[in-house]
């Protein structure tokens, strides 16, 4: 949650998440690539709550694993993504579609990386019992695209 000690420059921000709970991130300019060759897996029940995780996944967010099973996905939500993007996502998928986007998620270092992710729902007996991410290696180009969406979108959201 917070950078080690010796990090560097970092900034401070509050975010606030959709369960009205709200927690101090501190935020590092420092990224993390996406590891050639591996998909990173995560599965969540109904609400958006952790019940599975790849080793790709604990790789790249800095967390152990038994930190991340249990939590919220929002741990890994980094303040340079929009709201929107989530409403957007919870809306596709809660309807039974899928969902594809570029993300920027927080490591538990303040660092970030970048996905490309498709979230499905699990659906049992025509029900929704759950929701699975699998994320893949992001083009670059692609990334700089949704990131100058994201940049007039935060305006936006901050008024
Ligand atoms: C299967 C699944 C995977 C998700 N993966 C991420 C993720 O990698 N990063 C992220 O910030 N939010 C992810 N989310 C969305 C979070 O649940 C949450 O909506 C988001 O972090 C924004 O937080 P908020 O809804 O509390 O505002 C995922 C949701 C689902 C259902």
């Amino acid at each position: 949650m917070y950078p080690a000690d010796g990090v560097g420059e970092h900034t401070e921000h509050v975010l606030n998440y959709y369960d009205k709970t709200s927690r101090k991130v501190l935020v590092t300019n420092i990224e993390t690539p996406f590891p050639d060759g591996k998909l990173i897996v995560s599965r969540t029940d109904r609400n958006g709550v952790i019940t599975h995780v790849n080793q790709p996944f604990v790789d790249i967010s800095g967390y152990e694993e038994h930190e991340l099973i249990g939590q919220p996905h929002y741990i890994l939500r980094h303040p340079d993504i929009p709201k929107l993007v989530f409403q957007d996502l919870w809306e596709v998928v809660s309807s039974g579609q899928k969902w594809f986007g570029y993300v920027k998620n927080l490591r538990k270092d303040g660092g970030f990386y970048w996905v490309y992710a498709t979230v499905v729902p699990n659906v049992r007996h025509g029900g929704i019992v759950g929701y699975t991410s699998v994320r893949r290696k992001p083009s670059r180009i692609k990334v700089e695209a949704a990131l100058a969406t994201y940049v007039e979108m935060l305006n936006e959201e901050r008024g």
